[in-house]
């Protein structure tokens, strides 16, 4: 009996991959297993509506919980973004593929299969998750080459049916929204209004501003104007809020791991309000030189997630470093939303490094500070003088 388990998400590419997975490859029984990472709930339905048609057994996993605990936790702390994107797809693959081979182990599967393409970086996510085991893997549509088109052809023979092509190809979790393909792979195209679906236009935000807190304890976000929630209603919360007022739209030009230059269009107003909250108690709480250091630790962090290399030991060195530092990260954070912004107005923190002594209005020991001042800028001005 060979069995294989996929990583399924109801959409076109996944669904083709079941029936050729016993056709091309000859597997007796495919599982399909979909990973609630807070997808539309619609898809979900669908999906799993669409798997029982075609799969040989459906497992549906709702992974949020574990999605927000230990892998937006840590990004927040990690202030997690690679050139500007906030990592959502990045980070939520290694879970789904997680769970897909633990399916696969459960179940005595010799393979674990995706159906991504042979361009984009999800292939490679999955593949370092699923490569890390003694499960064979399976990528149908990077192997066989296939197109849209004959995907297509290939799902109506089958009777897999699906509304003409789809305009954009869009992947969503808790984190972000992402939105690729048609007219957006011009960069020059302007983004058509339709492609947002969390956030509403800056011209159509209210006027009136809104105020909102954050608390945090230890770099994690656990309230939201006082109120204490978990995580997912947090992150579920903040995205309506901060959609309601056009916040967290991305359109940028993004380096692929392969080393091709996409453009990629992101909507993610949770993401935007907390990592801005996060950065800027920071700056309250951490040394100088923390901060300093943590940038380029951070960044380190980012490369790595966007490459999917969780696995790699050096992402765990990292994050021993990253929850270090988040000890003095407790406080509060005030944010005002308008027209399309999220702006930091306030932050309080019992471990603020901030001290009122040397304040702007405080009277301080001013002649104190002549000696240093005599000697800042000491090299520069003696290099000046020789080269004249
Ligand atoms: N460029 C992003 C990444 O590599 C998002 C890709 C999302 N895929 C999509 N079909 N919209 O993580």
């Amino acid at each position: 009996m060979k069995r294989v388990v996929l990583a399924y998400s109801g959409g076109l590419d996944t669904s083709v991959c079941i029936p050729v997975l016993r056709e091309h490859y000859g597997y007796d029984e495919v599982i399909a297993v979909l990973v609630d990472v807070g997808q539309p709930e619609l898809d979900i339905k669908e999906g799993v509506d669409r798997a029982k048609k075609l799969a040989d057994a459906v497992t549906l996993i709702d992974a949020r919980d574990e999605f927000v605990r230990d892998y937006l936790f840590p990004l927040i702390k990690a202030n997690g973004d690679y050139e500007g994107y906030v990592l959502g797809t990045a980070i939520a693959r290694p879970l789904i593929a997680k769970k897909v081979v633990e399916v696969a182990q459960n179940r005595d599967a010799e393979a674990v299969a995706h159906g991504c393409t042979g361009k984009g970086n999800d292939q490679l996510r999955f593949d370092a998750i699923f490569r890390a085991t003694n499960l064979a893997v399976v990528a149908p549509v990077r192997e066989l080459s296939l197109t849209r088109e004959e995907e297509h052809v290939y799902a109506a023979k089958h009777n897999i049916a699906f509304e003409s092509e789809k305009r954009w190809s869009i992947d969503e979790n808790l984190w972000s929204r992402s939105i690729e393909g048609s007219e957006l792979e011009d960069p020059a195209a302007h983004p058509p209004e339709e492609i947002y679906k969390w956030t509403v236009s800056q011209d159509a935000a209210p006027d009136k501003p809104e105020l909102l807190q954050i608390g945090f304890e230890h770099g994690v976000p656990v309230t939201l104007n006082e109120e204490r929630m978990d995580g997912v209603s947090l992150i579920t919360t903040l995205n309506e809020l901060g959609g309601t007022h056009g916040i967290g739209r991305t359109d940028i030009i993004e380096d692929r791991v392969l080393g091709f230059k996409a453009r990629e269009n992101y909507e993610h107003p949770a993401a935007t309000m907390l990592l801005k909250a996060h950065r800027d108690l920071e700056g309250l709480v951490l040394t100088r030189n923390e901060l300093r250091f943590k940038a380029a630790v951070d960044q380190a962090w980012g490369e790595l997630v966007y490459q999917g290399l969780l696995m790699d030991p050096l992402y765990d060195d990292l994050n021993a470093f990253i929850n270090q530092t988040q000890k003095p990260v407790t406080g509060t954070v005030h944010l005002k939303l308008s027209k399309g912004l999220a702006r930091v107005v306030g932050r309080a923190s019992p471990n603020a490094l901030y001290s009122p002594a040397v304040s702007f209005d405080a009277k301080a020991e001013t002649r104190i500070v002549e000696g240093f001042s005599v000697y800042h800028g000491f090299q520069s001005r003696m290099i000046r003088r020789s080269c004249e």
